[in-house]
């Protein structure tokens, strides 16, 4: 089921994102930028969230989904660029190419990040859904993108460098730099879903557990796993000294806090599954995506 979305409905939202960028951009060069690291791929787990969640509800997978899919992959895709650059992370490669500044220069790398970013909130901006859901849907994205969300824990990344910060302090950046845009993901769909209050509170939750999960799983990957699967670098957590799980907890107890977090995901999973229209099997899916392959 889940297959059968990546394969139909992810090209739709790619194709949302790319006629969004060639209609706008003025400038040549920055349109290339953009579209170098859009295009590039990567695994599209957010928009695919998006997607499974309207679908796990039964709703219709509408032009507006795709567009709402399409701004997070922007924002997400945007992160990623600003994240590599030498003044952060300082990586060669992503998704499996050189990184965008690599290609385009820092200034051009700095100023795709931002269109892609503003961009997003303009495409969303252009929906048919009615006022107050797309105003709800924006304000939602600016808060997990923004000073409370994704760039607050890019901040708190930067500055945990070269020291050792307390888990709870570590929990709390992964939550922020990852786990807020994974969680507007599932909340979006949601609210695209027209589900209740209570529904929306346990999709929240979800979100949260499947966030840390996925960055405690990038965290080991970055030890464990390997750059032609990847398509990045590994080892590059410890060279800039990081605050991670693994470096925290050691291997066996980074694969413990995924575990632990991915059985919280999979109760709240059980407790959507009571109420009306869900089918879980969607989820079920998409759980398994989480867990780290030996
Ligand atoms: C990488 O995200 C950055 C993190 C938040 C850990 P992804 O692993 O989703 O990267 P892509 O989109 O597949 O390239
Ligand atoms: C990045 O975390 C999170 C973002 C908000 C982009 P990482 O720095 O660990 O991501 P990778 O490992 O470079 O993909
Ligand atoms: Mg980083
Ligand atoms: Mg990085
Ligand atoms: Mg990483």
């Amino acid at each position: 089921m889940l297959k059968e979305l990546s394969a139909e409905e992810l090209p739709r939202v790619e194709k949302e994102i790319v006629d969004f960028i060639n209609t706008y951009t003025t400038h040549e060069e920055l349109k290339e930028s953009m579209l170098y690291s859009i295009e590039a791929g990567g695994k599209r787990i957010r928009p695919l969230i998006v997607l499974a969640t309207v679908k796990a509800f039964q709703k219709e997978l509408s032009v507006p989904v795709r567009q709402i899919a399409g701004a997070l992959e922007m924002i997400h895709t945007y992160s990623l660029i600003h994240d590599d650059l030498p003044a952060m992370d300082n990586d060669d490669l992503r998704r499996g190419k050189p990184t965008n500044h690599k290609v385009f220069g820092d200034a051009l790398a700095i100023l795709a990040g931002d269109g892609l970013l503003t961009g997003a909130f303009q495409l969303i901006s252009e929906t048919t859904l009615s006022p107050s859901e797309n105003v709800l849907l924006i304000q939602l994205l600016a808060k997990s993108s923004g000073i409370g969300g994704m760039v607050a824990g890019q901040a708190g990344d930067m500055a945990a460098e070269k020291r050792h910060v307390p888990l709870n302090d570590l929990k709390l950046i992964h939550r922020e730099k990852t786990g807020a845009l994974l969680t507007y993901a599932f909340v979006a769909g949601g609210i695209l879903a027209n589900q209740t209050e209570y529904v929306i509170q346990l999709l929240e939750k979800l979100g949260g557990h499947i966030g840390l999960a996925f960055q405690i799983r990038d965290d080991l990957l970055d030890v464990v796993g390997n750059a032609e699967e990847l398509g990045k670098q590994v080892g590059q957590d410890e060279k800039l000294d990081k605050s991670t799980y693994p470096g925290l907890l050691g291997l066996d107890g980074a694969k413990q806090a995924l575990t632990d977090e991915l059985r919280q995901a999979k109760a709240v999973v059980q407790q959507l599954a009571k109420t009306t229209d869900f089918q879980p099997k969607v989820f079920e899916e998409l759980l398994a995506l989480f867990t780290l392959k030996e």
